[in-house]
């Protein structure tokens, strides 16, 4: 058994939720990959925030107006540094979701049309795959999609094949939400470059889990969620080759992101702030620098150790329980993230019994309904991990499946 990289136990006492008790049972939390708990120090800075800084960032002569402007600017500034980013390429979204939709409205809308190819995958999540069929019904460009292996990851030799003309843009999971499989993105991106097609990376499993280095990585977008990465819900992120996002109309249109208005025309203001229309999530921003800066001190190549030891001692422990069957890869290219179904039994009373042990789970398709049928099930109960998760957590949920296979075979 590896030693985990992490002292967990230490780790939860940062993350107060963590402490409820939950149907009499000590809660053990395996739904990260929905949305992450939050530990103290960013729950006090969006508090901190309220109390102290409150008003709208870029506009006020007045203190707390520099003050909230100094807070959300620091936070890009945070972000970029966590990612290895240009802060001029960094954008604050609400989510994942609108990083992509961004992309997909203000760039591939506005550049592709029937002669054109759009390439993601059959892993994806539906809010990496429905912003591209709206782009194809808009523009009239075709969209074909890399299939994913029997083992769970995506088949190379058919991306290679796809990634020529007519394709124009690719948009991929960095890891996908429902088999945790680490795809090799980097090689990705060198095969689209050599053929001219741009990048964009749904990063949304990735960046609260291991290392990222946008620098290295070399995609065009990247896009990423606060409320995964220990942050607060509402604030996101879309990181964009600052050349492209030049180039590129507005995504939203109105309040901050304009330069001079007449009644005729609107010039747009600077990136990154041409994208970021109206009033943002400015105490959202403050609990996310928090977030990165909770994250860089416990330190990312930590909380990747410990998610693959720990993801490697359930994985084992998953594989001798009779009649479940776990869908993904094993080893060093799968991350925390473990879907799996009980014969017999609904993923739905899985999660619903497992809950009831004080181990919340997800249950459904995960917003992955292709990826679904690909698999051949309607639905799987997931168990996710980040860096507050013990070996004890794990050891909790193996003793719940159990009851559950007690209660469906009586
Ligand atoms: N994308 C999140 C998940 O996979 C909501 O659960």
């Amino acid at each position: 058994m590896s030693a985990l990289a992490l002292d967990a136990e230490r780790v939860r006492l940062d993350f107060p939720i963590l402490a409820e008790r939950v149907n009499g049972h000590r809660l053990v939390y395996l739904d990260s990959a929905a949305s992450s708990q939050k530990p103290e120090v960013v729950i006090e800075a969006v508090s901190d925030y309220y109390r102290h800084a409150n008003a709208n960032v870029h506009r006020g002569v007045h203190a707390l107006g520099e003050r909230a402007t100094e807070l959300f600017e620091s936070a890009r500034t945070a972000v970029a540094g966590l990612v290895s980013a240009d802060p001029r390429g960094v954008v604050f979204v609400r989510n994942t979701t609108e990083g992509i939709n961004l992309v997909a409205q203000a760039f591939a809308r506005e550049r592709l049309g029937p002669a054109d190819r759009i390439v993601c995958s059959e892993m994806e999540h539906h809010s990496n795959l429905v912003p591209w069929q709206r782009v194809r019904d808009q523009t009239g460009c075709q969209l074909a999609y890399i299939p994913v292996t029997p083992a769970g990851e995506l088949d190379l030799e058919a991306a290679e094949a796809l990634l020529r003309p007519p394709t124009r843009l690719l948009s991929v999971a960095h890891v996908s939400n429902v088999l945790g499989t680490i795809n090799p993105v980097r090689e990705l991106v060198r095969m689209a470059h050599r053929e001219g097609i741009t990048v964009c990376v749904d990063g949304a499993q990735a960046v609260p889990h291991m290392p990222v280095d946008l620098g290295e990585l070399d995609a065009d977008f990247y896009a990423f969620s606060g409320h995964k990465m220990c942050g607060p819900t509402g604030i996101g992120v879309l990181v964009g080759r600052p050349q492209l996002l030049e180039e590129m109309p507005p995504f939203l249109t109105g309040g901050s992101m304009i330069s001079v208005v007449t009644l005729e025309r609107t010039t747009w203001d600077e990136i990154p702030h041409k994208f970021e229309a109206g009033t943002p999530d400015i105490g959202g921003a403050a609990g996310l620098r928090a977030a990165v800066s909770y994250l860089e001190s416990t330190g990312m190549e930590a909380v990747q150790g410990h998610g693959a030891a720990l993801s490697d001692y359930a994985i084992e422990a998953l594989s001798e329980v009779p009649g479940l069957t776990r869908y993904g890869p094993s080893g060093a290219n799968q991350l925390g993230i473990l879907s799996f179904n009980l014969s017999g039994v609904h993923p739905h009373d899985v999660g619903t019994v497992l809950d009831r042990y004080g181990v919340a789970v997800r249950a459904g398709h995960h917003c992955c309904q292709p990826l679904m049928r690909r698999l051949g099930v309607a639905a799987t109960a997931r168990a996710s991990l980040y860096l507050y998760n013990t070996r004890e957590d794990v050891d909790t949920l193996l003793e719940a499946i159990g009851e559950v296979r007690r209660i469906f075979s009586d």
